[in-house]
């Protein structure tokens, strides 16, 4: 646990700049969801694909959202353009500058495999595009990337299992599991046995659970999955029995504001819950989810719910070593992140 340490004291006005400064980890986005209009449209074009848009302008103005669903079925026409190990790697190259210019220091990509084999598209393709680009954005970025294989929640645990098999040949490639998609009517336990086998495989595991699904998804996610941290989970704060087992058990929820705004999980981005999950003591974290698709990468979900929320410079702090806590990385690497992070703090403080 990260204990906060007396921090030195910055101006309401200067959060905006701090929160941009800060080094983070993002923890909670599908890199398909990176993929931005005009890359859409070139990759159209490259593979000679037809899409349902005259347009990139036409294509933005699709998104408006009403719910998760509403969301999937404009995202999964998007991914439809990926055919190549070079398109895998552009779209994964284009985040991973983004993340470089947004402080992210380290990241933990979700992906979708589902979405490409179906397809007809190798799943050698999809991971090695994928992974080719982490191993460049460590040399070339300073930016540590690895990969999280969803599960997509519609489709059955067959599907699940026969998606782990032609995935387990590239097993070094990838260092967990997930589970995406369409929430409500797809609770965590349809795919109790396929975690339980990638748990002996001594794969890490997570699930989305409570972004629109109730608390009784978060629970099964945490007793019948045994998942390491929950993706969203704002819901939890329903359930004051659940929200007191992720405190005192320390299970990290990987937050997204923008996301919740755009797919109308609350009203606005002052209604937010963040602020009264950390102040209950959550390991909550701050994620961009799909940032093409929901108006912002990291440092835009940051600021603007800082905005929003009334966050604080502790808050701030609070949140970016909770991404690293949360983090799937040796104790050394934590150490010196949250080291990166006080002295950026101070460094911060002095230049007032
Ligand atoms: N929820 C569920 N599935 C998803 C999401 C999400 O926010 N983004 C991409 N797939
Ligand atoms: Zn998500």
């Amino acid at each position: 646990m990260n204990t906060q340490p007396t921090l030195p004291a910055i101006d309401a006005g200067r959060l905006p700049e701090l929160v941009r400064a800060l080094p983070k980890a993002e923890l909670h986005m599908h890199i398909e969801g990176s993929l931005e209009p005009e890359l859409i449209f070139a990759l159209a074009q490259r593979n000679k694909v037809q899409i349902p848009y005259a347009d990139v302008e036409s294509l933005r103005r699709a998104y408006a959202f009403t719910d998760l669903q509403s969301f999937l079925d404009i995202y999964y026409a998007g991914a439809s353009v990926l055919l190549t190990e070079q398109d895998f790697y552009d779209m994964a190259w284009a985040y991973l500058e983004r993340a470089k210019a947004d402080n992210v220091v380290h990241t933990e990509m979700f992906f979708d495999p589902q979405t490409h084999t179906a397809r007809g598209v190798p799943m050698r393709t999809v991971i090695d595009g994928l992974h080719r680009a982490c191993t460049d954005a460590g040399a070339q970025l300073g930016v540590s990337a690895v990969l999280i294989l969803c599960f997509l929640r519609h489709l059955s645990e067959e599907d699940a299992f026969a998606t782990l098999e032609q995935a387990l040949p590239h097993r070094d490639k990838f260092i967990g599991v997930g589970l995406d998609s369409s929430e409500v009517g797809h609770p965590p336990e349809k795919f109790a046995r396929v975690f339980a086998r990638c748990r002996e495989l001594g794969l890490h595991l997570v699930a989305h659970a409570g972004e629109e699904g109730p608390p009784a998804y978060v629970w099964s996610a945490l007793d019948v999955l045994k998942v390491e941290r929950i993706d969203h989970g704002v819901q939890s704060s329903k359930d004051p029995a659940l929200m007191k087992r992720l405190a005192e058990q320390r299970v990290p929820l990987t937050v997204c504001p923008l996301s919740n705004l755009k797919l109308c999980v609350f009203p606005d981005l002052a209604a937010h819950n963040i602020r009264s999950l950390l102040d209950a003591g959550l390991v909550a974290t701050i994620n961009s989810d799909d940032p093409a698709y929901f108006g912002g990468y990291m440092n835009e979900n940051w600021v603007q719910t800082f905005a929003a929320t009334s966050l604080t410079a502790a808050h701030a702090w609070q949140l970016a070593a909770n991404s690293f806590e949360a983090s799937f990385i040796d104790a050394p690497a934590r150490r010196a992140y949250m080291e990166q992070l006080q002295a950026t703090f101070e460094r911060f403080a002095a230049a007032a």
